[in-house]
């Protein structure tokens, strides 16, 4: 390896900064230069008018302060071009012209995809999992993610208590995307009672029925956890008709939110009022919780091991609590699991 770059690419992850940090540690361990890469896969493709904009040398001594800071200091974004083969090249070339023959990225499943893409073009690639969704199925976590749950356990406590004191429902959404891991975790960790994640199909009459329930037992303040994604698999509901015919002015066409299904459970349990809370992007720029900084720095460090070792082609990840290696194509092709007994146990009752 004569020089190595590193890259955080997607929604940013707590964790992220704690990689890039052991990155530089264990480069500079092996003596081997390292440059970061700006702006996710952007900073490969030269549109920038000054190199200093796309990327600069790290120095340990440049990134150890940043280790347990949240957000990601080499910046991130989503890049469509990557799609395209013809920018691919170009992204080669840039590395080879810079003398970069091996590449860390951190990031979720589109990042790891333009990692194999380099691959194929002789570029040594190793991708660490930084998510906060959870959402890549050959690991058990992704950096971000405990962070993301613990955010959201927090908010969740806060607005439990609030919850009781005016002994009124709550609504919290949490993020996600498709998956359900964050909304599962916290609404376990918090006692909440009703979770809904994309995974598995429901119903807004079936969720109301689960709410009165409760309060026939007295338990007024139970939360309803939904996870982002959890319209997908949301059974068909005319949240037009019902709202207009319920006292509630509703749009044609408006989606479902946390703030609908509020106003819906309130008519539907005939209570006076159940409030909703999005905790939204605060869960993506916390700082990182000590579980996804020490994933990072084992991982940072094993991904310039395997680098150093003319190893490539593959993603870090943990099973069973260790972290290990596997090839990017075999990762990505497995299928992601879902507890869905401990989503029927928290929807019990
Ligand atoms: O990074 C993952 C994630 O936070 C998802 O949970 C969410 O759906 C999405 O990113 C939001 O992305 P953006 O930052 O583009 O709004």
């Amino acid at each position: 390896m004569k020089k190595i770059g590193v890259l955080t690419s997607g929604g940013d992850s707590p964790g992220m900064n704690a990689a890039v940090m052991a990155v530089a540690k264990a480069a500079s361990l092996y003596g081997i230069p390292l440059v970061g890469i700006k702006r996710g896969y952007n900073g490969l493709l030269r549109k920038s008018p000054s190199l200093f904009d796309d990327m600069e040398e790290l120095h340990l001594d440049t990134v150890l302060d940043i280790a347990d800071r949240p957000g990601t200091y080499l910046r991130t974004a989503r890049c469509t071009e990557f799609l395209d083969p013809a920018w691919r090249e170009v992204a080669a070339n840039t590395l080879r012209a810079m003398g970069i023959d091996g590449l860390v990225v951190i990031g979720g499943d589109g990042s790891f995809h333009g990692a194999e893409y380099l691959c194929e073009l002789g570029i040594h690639c190793i991708g660490i999992p930084g998510t906060i969704d959870n959402d890549l199925a050959y690991t058990e976590m992704t950096l971000g993610f405990d962070t993301a749950v613990n955010v959201c356990v927090d908010a969740i406590r806060s607005i439990r208590a609030t919850s009781r004191s005016h002994d009124r429902p709550h609504v919290v959404e949490v993020m996600g995307r498709h998956c359900g891991d964050i909304a599962l975790t916290a609404a376990v960790s918090t006692g909440a009672e009703i979770v809904l994640c994309p995974e598995e199909h429901w119903a807004v009459e079936e969720v109301a029925d689960r709410l009165n329930r409760q309060m026939a037992k007295g338990n007024y303040r139970a939360t309803i956890v939904i996870a982002e994604g959890c319209w997908d698999s949301m059974e068909p509901f005319d949240l037009y008709t019902y709202l207009n015919t319920h006292g509630k002015r509703c749009y044609e066409g408006e989606p479902m939110s946390a703030g609908r299904l509020a106003s819906v459970m309130k008519r539907m349990c005939n209570m006076v009022e159940v409030r909703s809370t999005v905790i939204g992007y605060t869960q993506r720029g916390a700082e990182p919780t000590a579980r996804d900084s020490a994933f990072a720095f084992e991982a940072g460090h094993l991904a310039v091991r395997l680098l150093r070792d003319g190893i490539s082609n593959q993603v870090i990840g943990m099973r069973e609590g260790k972290v290990f290696y596997m090839a990017i194509d075999e990762a990505l092709r497995e299928e992601k699991y879902f507890n869905h007994e401990l989503y029927n146990l928290v929807n019990a009752l």
